[in-house]
């Protein structure tokens, strides 16, 4: 078990690692450049708990961490992700765009930072990629102040019906095609769309989150093709005000 959450981790790793330079330019290509509207909403989402603190986790070239200290300069944004040729690019991208954002090298299943360190984590297009999602969701709930949220940008299998069909079609033989010309990784550009036929659906994330103690909610995009779902830590209720009864005063005049 241990062994095969290793081996997936490491090819994903490495498989992220060489298409790194073209992953970009692919990603605008491939998506006809509706990701950024997806990633917007991700960002939003985020944002709306005003947060000093956050992490965008499985950052790879930084598009979510750029695009969140855009929006709001006065948040501390850390990228991290464990392939160094993606974060190098996100560190060129930042500094390229005068943005003071930190980017570090972090395994999503045993992350380098203390509990309750941050008010809020986005993760787009990485979490389906990660070994062992039962263990990533325990990480990111201990990172997370309470009160913290958690923004899970994904692509959940192709729904059913007419769109569901095409966007498989698309998604199976299209892609795996330009992206295999384009980025020289013919298998990175299958592996794709595998993974999102094996992701689970929009309501079993809900429940593994809420499982792992988040409170949940989703909400899908363009057809189905893919879902934000955001998780809240709960905070700790506030304490009830002691009540000066004269049951605790006996000597008191009333
Ligand atoms: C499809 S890319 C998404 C990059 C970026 N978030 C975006 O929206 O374009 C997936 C990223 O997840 C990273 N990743 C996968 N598993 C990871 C893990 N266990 N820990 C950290 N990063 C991971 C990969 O290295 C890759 O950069």
């Amino acid at each position: 078990m241990q062994d095969s959450t290793e081996g997936k981790a490491k090819v994903v790793q490495q498989m992220f690692s060489e298409i790194a330079p073209r992953y970009d330019f692919l990603n605008r290509v491939l998506s006809a450049g509706v990701d950024r509207v997806w990633r917007l909403a991700a960002v939003k989402a985020a944002l709306e708990i005003r947060p000093a603190r956050i992490l965008d986790l499985a950052t790879g070239t930084g598009d979510i961490a750029l695009l969140l200290k855009k929006v709001a300069p006065e948040v501390e944004v850390i990228g991290g992700d464990f392939a160094l040729p993606m974060l190098e690019l996100a560190r060129q991208k930042a500094q390229r765009a005068g943005l003071a954002i930190s980017f570090v090298e972090a395994d999503a299943l045993q992350l380098p930072f203390p509990d309750d360190h941050f008010d809020a984590v986005t993760i787009a297009f990485g979490f389906r990629n990660f070994a062992d999602y039962k263990k990533a969701l325990a990480e990111l709930y201990r990172v997370l102040a309470p009160g913290g949220r958690l923004c899970i940008l994904e692509f959940p299998p192709p729904p059913r019906g007419g769109l569901g069909a095409l966007y498989r079609f698309y998604f199976t033989r299209i892609l795996p095609l330009i992206g295999g010309l384009i980025s020289g990784n013919a298998s990175a550009y299958r592996y794709l769309p595998d993974s999102v036929e094996r992701f689970p659906d929009p309501p079993t994330l809900a429940t593994m989150m809420a499982l792992a103690g988040f409170n949940t909610r989703y909400q899908l995009f363009t057809g189905g093709i893919t879902a934000l779902h955001i998780g809240d830590k709960p905070a700790p209720a506030k304490p009830t005000p002691a009540v000066r009864t004269g049951e605790f005063y006996p000597d008191e005049p009333s």
